[in-house]
């Protein structure tokens, strides 16, 4: 791994933060100049066997008093019963507002250890390790934190901004490859929504990606934060352009409702909805046959699925319109959806009747 380190900035006014890429990188280097003297680092089992001694030594060599909350790896872990654990751990690290919460894992470390930070306290500073492709290009940047509820996934939760996201590829050569694949598929997300270049380089080098080549996977998850952090920059809190970053979600969230959340990991079906979101396009808003079948090919290059129907072929309309008619971004019961005209674009707010739909669907 080249130990050049790439810089990438979320512009948000005085909530603007740094996103460094690289490897072994200094933690919470924001710190240094601010009055931080106590750290919890929150961690799940997984990543804490493989690099809690790295991150705790990382904060005590910027002298930090460093206290730390681990909890069972997997998304069950983001529930009520975890948030009362970390507040827990809070008050017996005698964190105060001036210290950090550092989140140490994945997507569910990120959200739970976020939504930590913005609650106790009325809120105290946070720090993004994120250590899996999908919590490196997504889920660490951008602010959103929050739990499941039992009645669905991500019901509780805030917007509220880490002060710095600490990116170190050198920890995905310990990811499970089917992980590390599902994190593709939201790479390829932002060329479809964003940068039809990204999208070509993706194409032409398949292989390089499922290698993990070091210079490639720096550069394609540096072009994927400045694509986040400029959709963030632009519009915090999903009142409209932030929406597009839903691209393939819609069905994926649906699908992932319906065989149990497991089954697929959120990646697969972010993976098939992408290419049930191609074929709506190329029938409702002009995206062309060649463009959708670009789309559906790389996904499938990529050893991600691109049946939409389920695994098996087997899932109900019925019960994907009923799925989606739930989710939680479904306004005054029309759905809405993210429909692209090209490779590199996307408009979000599109309504498309039942019917186009369902046909799409049973296709
Ligand atoms: P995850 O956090 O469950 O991590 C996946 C698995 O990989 C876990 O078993 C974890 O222990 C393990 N792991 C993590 N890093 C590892 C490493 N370097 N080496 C070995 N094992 C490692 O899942 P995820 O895919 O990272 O995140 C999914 C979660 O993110 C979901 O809860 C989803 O709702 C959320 N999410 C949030 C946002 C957001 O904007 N906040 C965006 C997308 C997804
Ligand atoms: N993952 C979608 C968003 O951050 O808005």
């Amino acid at each position: 791994m080249s130990n050049e380190t790439k810089i990438v900035s979320v512009d948000l006014g005085e909530r603007s933060y740094d996103i460094s890429i690289g490897s072994d990188g200094p933690v919470g280097a924001v710190l240094s100049g601010l009055d931080v003297k106590r750290a919890l680092i929150v961690s799940d089992s997984n990543v804490a066997a493989l690099y809690l001694p790295w991150c705790r030594k990382k904060l005590s060599e910027a002298g930090l008093e460093v206290s730390e909350c681990v909890f069972p790896a997997g998304e069950p872990s983001k529930c009520l019963e975890t948030m009362a654990m970390l507040y827990d751990a809070a008050v017996s690290a005698r964190l105060d507002r001036s210290s950090v919460v550092v989140a140490l894992g994945g997507g569910v470390v990120g959200d739970a250890a976020g939504f930590l930070a913005a609650s106790y306290l009325r809120g105290v500073r946070f720090v993004q390790v994120p250590t899996t492709l999908l919590a490196m290009v997504d889920s660490s940047v951008g602010g959103k934190t929050g739990i499941n509820l039992p009645q669905g996934k991500n019901l509780v939760g805030a917007f509220y901004q880490p002060v710095e996201v600490d990116i170190n590829l050198d920890t995905l050569v310990t990811l499970q490859n089917r992980e590390y694949r599902a994190g593709l598929a939201e790479v390829v997300k932002y060329g479809v929504i964003w940068d039809a270049d990204l999208f070509a380089l993706l194409e032409q080098r398949t292989d390089d990606l499922l290698k993990q080549d070091p210079m490639l996977l720096a550069d394609v998850v540096a072009r994927c934060c400045e694509i986040k952090a400029e959709v963030v920059s632009q519009d915090e809190r999903e009142g409209g352009l932030r929406a597009i970053l839903n691209f393939g979600h819609t069905l994926g969230h649906a699908l992932e409702n319906i065989l149990g959340y497991g089954e697929w990991l959120h990646g697969e079906a972010v993976s098939a909805g992408m290419v049930y979101a191609a074929e709506v396009s190329v029938a409702q808003h002009g995206l062309t046959r060649v463009e959708a079948d670009r789309i559906h090919d790389v996904l499938q290059a990529l050893q991600l699925p691109v049946q939409w129907r389920g695994p098996n072929g087997d899932v109900a309309w019925s019960l994907v319109l009923d799925a989606m008619g739930r989710d939680k971004k479904t306004i005054g019961s029309v759905l809405k959806f993210v429909l692209s005209d090209r490779i590199g674009h996307v408009d979000f707010g599109c309504v498309v009747a039942e019917e186009a739909l369902a046909e799409v669907f049973s296709g």
